[in-house]
């Protein structure tokens, strides 16, 4: 048995393993979140994940889910909605269009949670310069996991990983070229974390090339407290 998913996400959990203890009455289920609740539950997530500004997170996140933008250029994605939405709506409009926020629930509960998208900070290079095409490569061609975090009672039970997948999944779905982020080094064990999901992770003084990576003219340097992770198809 692995853990269930909806179909948001088909992304297989653990399959080497049934560590789900027979003691929990249901397994997660891994899907877009769906309520105000839900994405008010991304708040704790984000003080797990070590964001700076959990309120201003959570703020945005409902923001564009009651604009009904939050991921709505996920799927089957036409390049010129995209562009067409960058002219007219503007580059915070057109990320949120691009970025998802997947729950882990069981029976009802949040326990984990992951927000990717294109990486705000990475986009405003190009922007600022003018480089339109390459702002709009990377918004069609990149996906950052910017959070990704499960309750400490249900971790180590595979529900981190068929997050990292689902959204790889979606990833795949919107077109994407590129799935990258970044972690603090000391936190050693998201290395065999995230390589457990199939991205390559960099040395810590490693920057991330998104011309090799993705053909686009961008490039993301580091210090030596955080470390890159990245997958490309
Ligand atoms: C990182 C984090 C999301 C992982 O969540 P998780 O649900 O425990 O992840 P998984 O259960 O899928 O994998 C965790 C470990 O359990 C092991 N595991 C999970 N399911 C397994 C299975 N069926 N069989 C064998 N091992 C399994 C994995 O080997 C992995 O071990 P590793 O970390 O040594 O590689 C979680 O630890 C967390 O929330 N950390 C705090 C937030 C954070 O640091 N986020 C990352 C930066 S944004």
């Amino acid at each position: 048995m692995s853990i269930h998913h909806d179909n948001t996400s088909r992304a297989p959990a653990r399959q080497n393993a049934d560590r789900w203890p027979a003691d929990l009455a249901a397994r997660p289920i891994v899907r877009r979140a769906e309520d105000d609740d839900e994405l008010i539950g991304f708040h704790d997530l984000a003080v797990l994940a070590g964001v700076s500004d959990p309120n201003l997170l959570v703020r945005q996140l409902l923001t564009h889910s009651h604009d009904q933008i939050l991921g709505a250029s996920l799927d089957g994605t036409d390049p010129g909605r995209v562009i067409h939405a960058l002219h007219n709506d503007g580059l915070p409009a057109t990320v949120a269009r691009r970025t998802m926020a997947l729950a882990a629930v069981v029976d009802g509960q949040l326990v984990g949670g992951l927000v990717a998208g294109p990486s705000v900070q990475t986009l405003l290079q190009p922007a600022v310069q003018g480089r339109r095409d390459t702002l709009t490569a990377a918004l069609l061609r990149t996906i950052e996991i910017q959070i990704v975090a499960v309750n400490a009672e249900h971790r180590h039970l595979g529900v981190g990983t068929a997050l990292v997948r689902a959204a790889i999944d979606q990833a795949r779905r919107a077109n994407a070229h590129l799935v990258h982020g970044q972690f603090d080094t000391e936190r050693t064990n998201l290395a065999s974390f995230f390589r457990g999901c199939g991205f390559s992770v960099d040395l810590p003084t490693a920057g991330l090339d998104f011309a090799t990576l993705a053909d686009i003219d961008l490039q993301l340097t580091t210090t030596p407290e955080q470390r890159y992770f990245s997958l490309t198809f």
